[in-house]
This record gives C-alpha cells, sequence and structure tokens, in this order.
C-alpha cells in the first residue's frame, strides 16, 4: 500500500488516535449490541499498538445523532464489550473532548474509549476546530475504521493535518488490500454479483464493475428494473420507471457481460409464507420476490468457473422466507468455489450467516457504504487523508 501502516510507526511511550469504526447494531434502547463483529475486527490493530508501548485513545461514532447527546447511542456497552473481548480494563470517557477527557489521558498499555463523535455536529461539519481539539488529545493517529473510510469527517480527515504522521490500521489495510486484489488486475475469468432493490443505489458499481469484470449477475429486486428496460413482463414487481434508460444503456453497452435472471419466485404479496410459484415471466398481479432454481443453476454455473468473485447485495427479498432460497443458494455456490471471493455490505453478510457459510469466504468486509464507494471506483476520503509511505 502507498500509504505509511501502523507497522511503520513508532509507538513506544506515544499517545496513539485509534479511529475505529464501532458502528455496531444496537437493540433494546442502546444496551444490547447484536453483532460484536466490527468490534472484534478492531482487536488485531488494538493489540498491535499495546504490544507496541502505545497509549490507546480509541474514538468512534454510532448511529446518527445528528450533533446532539443521545444516551441511546453512547459508547459506554462496546466499552464493556471490547472489555470483555481482550480481557483488560476500558476506561470510558465522558465525551470526546474538553478538560475532563484531557485529564483521562491513559499511561502506555491502557485504553480510553472516547464517547459518540457524533454527538458533536462539527464531527461531520468536518470543523476544523473540533478537529485540532482531538489531535491534541495524541502524538500519533491510525485509521482502521474503513466502515467509515467513505466519509471525509473530523475524525476522519480533518485532524490528520494537525499530526506528523497518519497511518492505516491492520483492518484497514486488510480491507484495502483484498478490495484491490479484486478490482486490480484480478484473477480471471472475475465475477461480479449484485443484488439489493434500486438500480439508482448501483450505477456507479455496475458501471464500474462492468469495465474490470468478465461477467456481472444482476439479481434482486434492480433486475427488474432491467428486465422491463427490455419489453419484459413484469407484473408488480419493483420497478424504478426514471431508470429504464439507464438500465438499457447499461444493457446495451455491457450486453456480453451483464447477465439477468430467466425465472422468478413470485407472490401476490410481499409476507413471509405468502404462497409462492416459479416462473419464467412475471404475470400480471404478481411481483418477482426471488430468483428462481434455473437462474440459480446459471448463476451458480458461472460462480463455479470464476477465479475471482465480488458480491454485493441479495438475490431476493431472503430476510422474507420463501424467498430466501436464491440468496441463500449464491451464499452456498461462492463459499464452494475456490475463488478469492470479498463480499461487501450488510445484507450479504447476513445471507452468507443464514446460509452459514460466512467463514467460507475469503473477505468479508466490515464497510457497507465504504465498500459499495471503494467498488465504483470512488478514492476514500480517509484513505487519501493518510500519510504516503
Ligand atoms: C456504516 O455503518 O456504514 C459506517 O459506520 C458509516 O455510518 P454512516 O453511514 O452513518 O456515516
Amino acid at each position: 500500500m502507498s500509504k505509511l501502516s501502523i507497522k511503520d510507526l513508532d509507538l513506544k511511550g506515544k499517545h496513539l488516535f485509534i479511529r475505529v469504526d464501532f458502528n455496531v447494531p444496537l437493540a433494546s434502547e442502546g444496551q444490547e449490541i447484536t453483532s460484536d463483529k466490527r468490534i472484534r475486527a478492531s482487536i488485531p490493530t488494538i493489540q498491535y499498538a499495546l504490544e507496541h508501548g502505545a497509549a490507546l485513545i480509541l474514538a468512534s461514532h454510532l448511529g446518527r445523532p445528528k450533533g446532539k447527546v443521545n444516551p441511546e447511542m453512547s459508547l459506554r456497552p462496546i466499552a464493556l464489550r471490547l472489555s470483555e473481548l481482550l480481557k483488560m480494563p476500558v476506561a470510558m470517557a465522558p465525551d470526546c473532548v474538553g478538560a475532563q477527557v484531557s485529564a483521562m489521558l491513559p499511561k502506555p498499555g491502557e485504553i480510553l474509549l472516547l464517547e459518540n463523535l457524533r454527538f458533536h455536529a462539527q464531527e461531520e461539519a468536518n470543523d476544523p476546530v473540533f478537529a485540532k481539539q482531538l489531535a491534541s488529545l495524541c502524538d500519533l493517529y491510525v485509521n482502521d475504521a474503513f466502515g467509515t473510510a467513505h466519509r471525509a469527517h473530523a475524525s476522519t480527515v480533518g485532524m490528520i493535518e494537525f499530526l506528523p504522521e497518519a497511518a492505516a490500521g491492520l483492518l484497514m489495510e486488510k480491507e484495502l488490500t483484498y478490495l484491490s486484489m479484486v478490482t486490480q488486475n484480478p484473477q480471471r475469468p472475475a465475477v461480479a454479483i449484485l443484488g439489493g432493490a434500486k438500480v439508482s443505489d448501483k450505477i456507479e458499481i455496475i458501471e464500474n464493475l462492468s469495465k474490470i469484470v468478465d461477467r456481472l449477475l444482476i439479481g434482486g429486486a434492480m433486475a427488474y428494473t432491467f428486465l422491463k428496460s427490455q419489453g419484459v413482463p413484469v407484473g408488480k414487481s419493483l420497478v424504478e420507471d426514471d431508470k429504464l434508460d439507464l438500465a438499457r444503456t447499461l444493457l446495451l453497452e455491457h450486453k456480453d457481460k451483464l447477465l439477468l435472471p430467466v425465472d422468478h419466485v413470485v407472490a401476490s404479496e410481499l409476507k413471509e409464507g405468502a404462497a409462492s410459484e416459479v416462473v419464467e415471466i412475471v404475470p400480471d398481479g404478481m411481483m418477482g420476490l426471488d430468483i428462481g432454481p434455473r437462474t440459480v443453476e446459471l448463476f451458480s454455473s458461472e460462480i463455479a468457473k470464476a477465479k475471482t468473485i465480488i458480491w454485493n447485495g441479495p438475490m431476493g427479498v431472503f430476510e422474507k422466507p420463501p424467498f430466501d432460497k436464491g440468496t441463500v443458494a449464491i451464499a452456498k455456490a461462492v463459499a464452494a468455489s475456490e475463488a478469492i471471493s470479498v463480499v461487501g455490505g450488510g445484507d450479504s453478510e447476513k445471507a452468507l450467516k443464514v446460509a452459514g457459510v460466512a467463514d467460507k469466504i475469503s473477505h468479508v468486509s466490515t464497510g457497507g457504504g465504504a465498500s459499495l464507494e471503494f467498488l465504483s471506483g470512488v478514492i476514500l476520503p480517509g484513505v487519501a487523508a493518510l500519510t504516503d509511505k
């Protein structure tokens, strides 16, 4: 990587600010963490820094409190979970800047977790005064928050100019290594699988990946916008009518690469357990809610040939059985392949869990929006801001 790594820094005795992404899903009024994946993913960097004699100041946002203190979005439960995982105390600061925080700064071998950065509106505004206050807490900076690297905020970009060195953490490096591996000169054939509801969310990624991969498999509701653009009947499936021209153009430009579903699981309503049937053409009054078995076969045969696989977005409404089968089958096909596989986005990750194959994937990204932007060819501001090697 062309950016400094935490391994390039002399950490001994230094106050190290690590921007982590502890934006984890919480249930029951902010107390219960429903997935600690992002906390676990930050541990190698934290342990590395502790082993190399740094005093750790960890900082993250949680949710979207919009510049106001909201106890339901406090990072306190995360300090507890982190402390359990590391088997050591993690001190919790009452805020992320100010005299009280400065008075709590850790000693080498200790950890202080700052309170939610977004309790201050200046974080998202990338306010330079706030950025300088954050920077004043530390000697060195590491960004390990890949999931937030697409945001140009005070803690991801602004504070760096007030510090001598800013490096990537181990998770950040791992994410960038895998995502670069599959997008820059990938082993061929390279196959991308894209799903989800809306073409509008995926335009840039379709445009960018169709330049890179050999096959682009399209599932999920967005397939119906593509099918309708070709004059194929889609019943009452979800369609973005204002994107029909775009879908037509994309199909025309990449007709040798883009593959659409050839059959569908349809129902008259989107309800768990709704009566469903498999059809080749969606009848009037019905909506396509999953890819059908022939499509699973077609997509799986492309996946089996691949040496590189990129997957983002489910093939159907997989959280509502019986419309989960297509997504689960694709998850299993990706897991069975020998290819380098990179999966991004929360929904695809949930699908891997449902299919019980998450551990068979080369890399499951901790970034939703960030991995989408990376795959769209965007240079992430949180990466660009780090010190060049
Ligand atoms: C995420 O979960 O995608 C990141 O933590 C960024 O959160 P945001 O979309 O609220 O900026």
